[in-house]
């Protein structure tokens, strides 16, 4: 625990954010549009963001060249929030030289690509606020007079570790890749999350089988790619439904991204909650664009017609066992349906297992402890998405993301992002009292105050 010394001169963040993906770039360009429009320094936020990549990167391992973006370019980092951003794709697009030439492609879901090249261009344009190849390790509260007023934020550089002290934090650090239980990640045993950087070390070697786990849009898109990149190999596609389903983009099923939806499905009842995942969960969940589907069954069909199959698909199966040597891998397939058991020799197994979301409370240390959970321990967040904390932490702790079970299915998705940083802001300044008004200014403590 920290203590403020008498005479200390630590400037003091009205915000740190943890983490700089999407979520947060948004914030920051909330927060800068916010400051462009200030009248006086008093108004202005301080913020500051830590991202332990060395460089800005939204899921390198899966930026496959021809993958297109789940989510309309409309429900980019600003537009929802204000359509007359300068960040916007289209703004981005105009810069490229390609706007003409995207309006004439008369589409809403540009190439995961060049929705990445869109945030490291938005990214860019507020570096002045991120420090890249810093991971923040720690949290700690500082005390004074039994109230928690700040929080201090350790970082771990290449300089080593320095401290930094804000009024709020946002936690923006993403999900991680989920590997079954038991299943430890090695040469030839992937997660699809380092698919391209894993396959750029097979260059010059000829792998024969490939076996890919899941049956959601990332199995699919290694499916199709990795028999696309290696024309000689077999592709093993394994999962224990019947066959992959399709994503229900329809445009009804697709209002549960909404900004609405979210305050529905904030007031609903946990019984209420529970239903629209169970009815909605396939907009998102281990479910494939139509389009991969039909692609992958038209490539299946004509290997067989051709008595050319490559593409195999062991269905309501799962994995029994995974064995690396040096030289391969042995996958052991088990069959749902008749328990028979079925040894592959593979060169390199792929986990697309999905991802999990990471306890928000994690790096917290003992400010966790101030922090208010569930019946059923779940961390208990506020509709402008502050963690519910004891009346002694005077300090916001906000979330991007980890909020599925509070805020519904865009906890995690980029639908409402723009909406979400624009709500956390709204809140940060109508809060301003607390945790803005005097917090760009240094902190003297008052003589000899016991701070604790
Ligand atoms: P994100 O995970 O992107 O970023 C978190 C950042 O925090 C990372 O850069 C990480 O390095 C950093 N970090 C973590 N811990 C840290 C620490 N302790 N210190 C410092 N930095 C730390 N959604 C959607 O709506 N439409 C879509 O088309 C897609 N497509 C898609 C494709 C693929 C392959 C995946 C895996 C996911 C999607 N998604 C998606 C969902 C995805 O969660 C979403 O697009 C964003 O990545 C969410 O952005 P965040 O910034 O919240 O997390």
């Amino acid at each position: 625990m920290s203590q403020v010394h008498p005479g200390d001169a630590a400037p003091v963040h009205d915000l740190i954010g943890i983490g700089f993906g999407p979520s947060n770039v948004a914030m920051a360009i909330a927060i800068s549009e916010h400051n462009a429009r200030a009248g006086t320094q008093e108004e202005a936020v301080t913020a500051h963001f830590f991202e332990q990549q060395p460089q800005f990167g939204w899921h390198r391992g899966m930026l496959i060249d021809d993958a297109t973006m789940q989510v309309s370019f409309l429900k980019d980092l600003v537009t929802l929030r204000n359509p007359t951003s300068e960040f916007s794709f289209l703004c981005y697009l105009k810069s490229q030289g390609r706007l003409v030439d995207f309006i004439n492609h008369k589409n809403l879901f540009p190439l995961r690509v060049e929705f990445h090249d869109y945030f490291e261009w938005a990214a860019a344009q507020v570096d002045d606020m991120v420090s890249y190849g810093h991971e923040v390790v720690g949290v700690a509260p500082v005390v004074r007079d039994g109230s928690v007023e700040y929080m201090d934020v350790t970082v771990r550089s290449a300089e080593g570790l320095a401290v930094h002290r804000a009024r709020n934090l946002v936690i923006g650090t993403g999900l991680r890749p989920l590997m079954p239980e038991g299943v430890e990640r090695g040469e030839r045993v992937w997660h699809n999350s380092d698919l391209l950087s894993k396959v750029a070390g097979l260059e010059g070697t000829s792998p024969s089988r490939f076996v890919v786990v899941g049956a959601g849009q990332s199995a699919a898109e290694n499916v199709a790619y990795l028999h696309r990149r290696f024309p000689e190999a077999e592709i093993c596609a394994v999962f224990s439904r019947y066959g992959y389903s399709p994503a229900d983009d329809s445009s009804f099923a697709n209002r549960i991204f909404d900004p609405q939806a979210v305050d529905e499905y904030f007031t609903a009842p946990d019984e209420i909650k529970r239903k629209l995942m169970d009815y909605h969960g396939n907009t998102n969940y281990a479910v494939v664009d139509i389009d991969l589907i039909d692609d992958l069954y038209r490539q299946a069909y004509q290997e067989k017609v051709l008595g050319t199959e490559r593409l195999r698909f062991l269905n309501v199966s799962r994995l029994a066992g995974v064995e690396e040597t040096s030289q391969k891998v042995r996958a052991t397939v088990k069959s749902l349906v008749t328990g028979e058991q079925t040894d592959l020799d593979a060169d390199i197994v792929v986990f697309a297992t999905g991802y999990s979301p990471v306890d928000p409370l994690g790096l917290l240390g003992e400010v966790a402890d101030r922090c208010l959970r569930d019946d059923v321990g779940r961390v208990r967040v506020e509709r402008d998405y502050r963690i519910a904390t004891d009346p002694d932490l005077h300090c916001g702790i906000y979330l991007q993301g980890g909020t599925e079970h509070t805020h519904g299915i865009t906890s995690s998705l980029l639908s409402n992002t723009a909406i979400r940083v624009g709500e956390i802001l709204d809140s940060l300044l109508g809060r301003g009292a607390e945790s803005g008004a005097d917090a760009a200014r240094p902190v003297v403590e008052e003589s000899g105050s016991a701070v604790r």
